[in-house]
């Protein structure tokens, strides 16, 4: 092949590259929310797809769904220690993950449990 014909292919390799980024931009970053919910223990009473002492992150995804204000309300759910309801009916304060992770990783959290 000669260089003629390979620059075409390799524009059209770029254009590819940039497009994947540019839709990953606008997503939130799958990794690297689980691996802050792993940091912070969130999956020892969560699971995404089963529920374990708290909802799974799917039923929490399909509660809020189209609904107002919904990452707003879970933000505040994880950084102001609210009250959660656990199975046997007792209640105890929600972890709070304020001091531990900057808010625009928090909102990450919060917007992939959303996406799920
Ligand atoms: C000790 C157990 C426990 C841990 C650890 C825990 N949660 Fe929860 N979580 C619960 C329970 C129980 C509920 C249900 C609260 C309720 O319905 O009152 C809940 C509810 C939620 C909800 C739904 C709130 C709503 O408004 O419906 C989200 C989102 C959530 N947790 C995320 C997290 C994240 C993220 C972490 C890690 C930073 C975490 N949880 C750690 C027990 C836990």
């Amino acid at each position: 092949m000669n260089c003629q014909a390979q620059t075409p292919m390799l524009l059209g390799v770029a254009a590819a590259i940039v497009l994947a980024f540019s839709l990953n931009a606008s997503a939130a970053d799958a990794d690297a929310a689980k691996m802050l919910a792993r940091e912070n223990s969130c999956f020892k009473c969560h699971g995404i797809e089963k529920p374990k002492d708290g909802p799974s992150w799917k039923e929490v995804a399909d509660k809020y769904r189209g609904k107002a204000g919904a990452e707003e309300r879970l933000i505040k759910h994880l950084t102001t220690g609210v009250k959660a309801k656990f199975p046997d009916g007792h209640e105890e304060e929600h972890k709070n993950i304020k001091d531990k992770a900057s808010p625009e990783a928090i909102k990450n959290l919060v917007d992939f449990i959303l996406s799920l």
